[in-house]
């Protein structure tokens, strides 16, 4: 295996991962290690040919959840190696429960689930205002705006986020559309304008967030780790952020700083990123993706006339597995596209 020329001074939590999985391929090492311009380059170009443009070049039309055909498949498969993200469309809004949307997950290889504070028994969160219980202390229960950030940004490494699907059951009186952005082209962005950032957000302690304390019990413990990682299991890049200001450490150098400014300055403001998505989620669609970037606007229910948004969401410890990061990702399993899945 050939050594990765340490042009960084800094100790890269990358490093680590590349002792890990020796099955990471030489393209995936070089790309993410900063130290080969050529395989760099090499992988902007395809990741930037054709990339689209519009939230509507990634939507697929599915026929049936319960029954999704090849080409549906293939469609969200190649959409989803390009950009990390696909919306889904049920045709007529046919309405998908919660153990449709477990199977389609499945589908696309989404299987472990990650059971969070707030999840109902089936591991599935069902979002919406919520005016009493635990939940209502969470944004996303709340008819606020969630600013942008990964999902799982405070989880530990080994129950990382790697994809989330979000399915809308019920859609606003008004509001409530995303913001989406690739974490490669986030990545991108940042090292054409200056290498040394990324570098920054590699850094095994760049992003602290303090240990979660309800009625002084601890129920989770201080995370400290990068914003960009290769993922240990050599299953692609991952992205761990909020850009939330409160109980949040970012790792106090001057770098740092100026690396999270230019990522703030990617995702809100006059110099936002050109590649960033915007879709309201209309009920019957769904968004299935490898945890990019996001963001959630404000929104407005009228619950006179029975008007509630709705959301179910999932989380995995599974990412759609349709980058080209590590070698014999075609052959697994559970890529294997099938006729389809059973009806409930
Ligand atoms: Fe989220």
């Amino acid at each position: 295996m050939p050594e990765i020329p340490a042009i960084y001074p800094h100790k890269l939590f990358i490093d680590m991962s590349l002792k890990i999985n020796p099955r990471i391929t030489h393209a995936a090492r070089a790309v993410f290690a900063l130290g080969d311009a050529r395989a760099y380059a090499a992988w902007r170009e395809e990741k930037l040919a054709d990339y689209p443009r519009t939230a509507q070049q990634l939507i697929v039309e599915i026929n049936d959840p319960n029954h999704v055909n090849d080409a549906e498949y293939q469609e969200i498969i190649r959409i989803c190696a390009k950009t990390n993200m696909a919306i889904y469309a049920c045709r007529n809004g046919a309405a998908m429960d919660k153990a449709t949307l477990r199977r389609f997950g499945e589908r696309f290889g989404l299987r472990r689930m990650d059971g969070n504070l707030c999840a109902d028994d089936d591991g599935i969160s069902s979002l919406r205002v919520m005016t009493g219980g635990r939940q209502q202390e969470y944004i996303p229960y709340t008819d606020k705006p969630l600013n942008w950030h990964t999902d799982g940004y405070y989880n530990a490494t080994d129950q990382r986020i790697r994809a989330f699907i979000i399915h809308c059951a019920a859609s606003a009186a008004s509001g409530g559309g995303n913001a989406l952005l690739d974490g490669e082209i986030a990545y991108i962005q940042l090292r054409d304008a200056n290498p040394e950032h990324v570098a920054a957000l590699l850094q095994a302690d760049a992003l602290t967030i303090p240990p979660n304390i309800e009625a002084g019990v601890e129920i989770r413990p201080e995370q400290s780790g990068p914003v960009f990682s290769l993922d240990p299991q050599g299953l692609g890049l991952h992205i761990r952020y909020t850009i939330r200001k409160r109980h949040i450490e970012w790792r106090q150098d001057a770098l740092t700083r100026a690396a999270v400014n230019s990522l703030e300055t990617l995702l809100n403001g006059p110099a936002a990123s050109p590649y960033i998505f915007s879709h309201r989620l209309e009920p019957g669609q769904g968004i299935i993706c490898n945890n990019v970037l996001h963001n959630r606007a404000g929104f407005t229910d009228d619950p006179h006339a029975g008007v509630r948004r709705l959301m179910y969401r999932a989380r995995y410890y599974d990412r759609i597995a349709c980058g080209p990061w590590l070698e014999g990702t075609a052959a697994q399993p559970h890529m294997k596209a099938s006729s389809s899945v059973s009806a409930p």
